[in-house]
């Protein structure tokens, strides 16, 4: 079975997530989406409600699994699991040189581990840190975030 980590701080899931999330399932049986608990950058949203925006998204679908991973390399939360490829969304050319060199960095941490790349499709423009700005100051991000997700931004901005 041909599985990949999607690995991120999903701060929260955006429709960019779920876009390389369902491209992914196009190449692999099994994606196990691993959410990154000790982010330097002080997270908005707790990891279980990050967890639970996350499963909300992909509605229980069997091929996704929705994991923490709570310390060390990416590439030994990957072997731990059993797999060899790291799923990673490419946007716009500003995101290519630093994802090719955790890439690089990746493999040379770990011979076998690979990155595979999808191309962001219609959501190319969106990010957690300018969904989270733009609800902030009370913009509408319907449409670029699941349902859950634009309720609770509502919820934490008191909007
Ligand atoms: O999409 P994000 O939130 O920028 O994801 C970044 C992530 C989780 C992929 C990256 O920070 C990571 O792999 N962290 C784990 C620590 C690690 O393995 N660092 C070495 C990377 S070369």
């Amino acid at each position: 079975m041909a599985s990949a980590v999607y690995a991120g701080s999903f701060d929260p899931i955006t429709n960019g997530h779920v876009a390389i999330i369902q491209a992914g399932l196009v190449a692999f049986d099994r994606i196990v989406v691993a959410v990154l608990t000790n982010a330097s950058k002080s997270p908005l949203f707790t990891v279980d409600e990050r967890i639970e925006m996350i499963a909300d998204a992909i509605a229980d679908d069997p091929r996704v699994e929705v994991d923490r991973f709570d310390r060390g390399l990416l590439v030994d939360y990957a072997r731990s699991k059993g797999i060899s490829v790291i799923l990673r969304g490419l946007r716009a050319v500003g995101d290519f040189e630093y994802e090719l060199q955790m890439a690089n960095m990746n493999r040379r941490l770990a011979l076998g581990i690979t990155t595979v790349f999808v191309p962001a499709n219609d959501y190319f423009f969106v990010s957690s840190t300018l969904v989270k700005e733009a609800a902030s100051l009370g913009g509408d991000v319907k449409g670029v975030v699941p349902e859950l997700v634009e309720r609770k931004l509502r919820e934490k901005y008191g909007r």
